[in-house]
């Protein structure tokens, strides 16, 4: 699979397979997720894999603020990464404080890319993926047992997709969202 054919053919995948994606095959996403770029090349981001049916249970009916599209794609799910950063590290330089007027803000930018990344070495493995943003990081943490230095970034639900490949969904044209200066 090409580059440009890997961006345009990713979709968020929410209707899996009952089938689970072999440990092995997570190690070899993750090997390509670690190539993203990180603030300081710090690599802040880091991937809980569940596989457990009933902690997948436990995230839908405790941790995505009863939203039903979420619960919904959970009750198919087969399996779920919690992708996390380490806290404190990103947007600093040489001393302990904050190089620019982001902030901490790069540590959740980190985690974006390592995301995508991560969404797009999935897809290009024959796996599909959908980035869960409505979730309550707090319960996630304590439901899998987060090291404390870390915060929960994102969910991203993962599988064989089930079915026709989702979709398109709609986009900007170029002018709308891209100016030259
Ligand atoms: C930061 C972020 C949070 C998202 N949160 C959710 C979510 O909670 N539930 C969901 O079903 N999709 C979620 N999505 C998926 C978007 O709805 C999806 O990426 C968008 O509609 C474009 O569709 P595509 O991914 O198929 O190209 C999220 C995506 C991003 C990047």
């Amino acid at each position: 699979m090409d580059a440009i054919e890997m961006i345009k053919e990713r979709r968020s995948v929410r209707k899996f397979k009952n089938e689970k994606v072999s440990r092995e095959t997570m190690k070899e996403i993750i090997e390509l997720s670690r190539w993203a770029p990180s603030w300081g090349n710090f690599q802040v981001a880091r991937y809980t894999l569940v596989d457990n049916d009933d902690i997948i249970k436990q995230i839908g009916e405790k941790a995505v603020h009863g939203f039903g599209y979420n619960i919904k794609t959970l009750q198919n799910a087969q399996s779920v990464a919690v992708l996390s950063f380490v806290k404190g590290k990103s947007g600093k330089l040489y001393a302990d404080d904050y190089a620019t007027s982001k902030g901490s803000v790069w540590e959740v930018f980190d985690a974006g890319i390592a995301c995508q990344t991560f969404c797009l070495a999935a897809h290009a493995k024959g796996i599909g993926t959908c980035i869960f943003g409505v979730i309550d990081d707090k319960t996630i943490s304590e439901i899998v047992n987060l090291p404390e230095e870390e915060t929960v970034a994102a969910l991203i639900v993962y599988g064989y997709e089930e079915g026709e490949h989702a979709a398109p969904t709609p986009r900007m044209e170029v002018e709308e969202i891209a100016r030259f200066v």
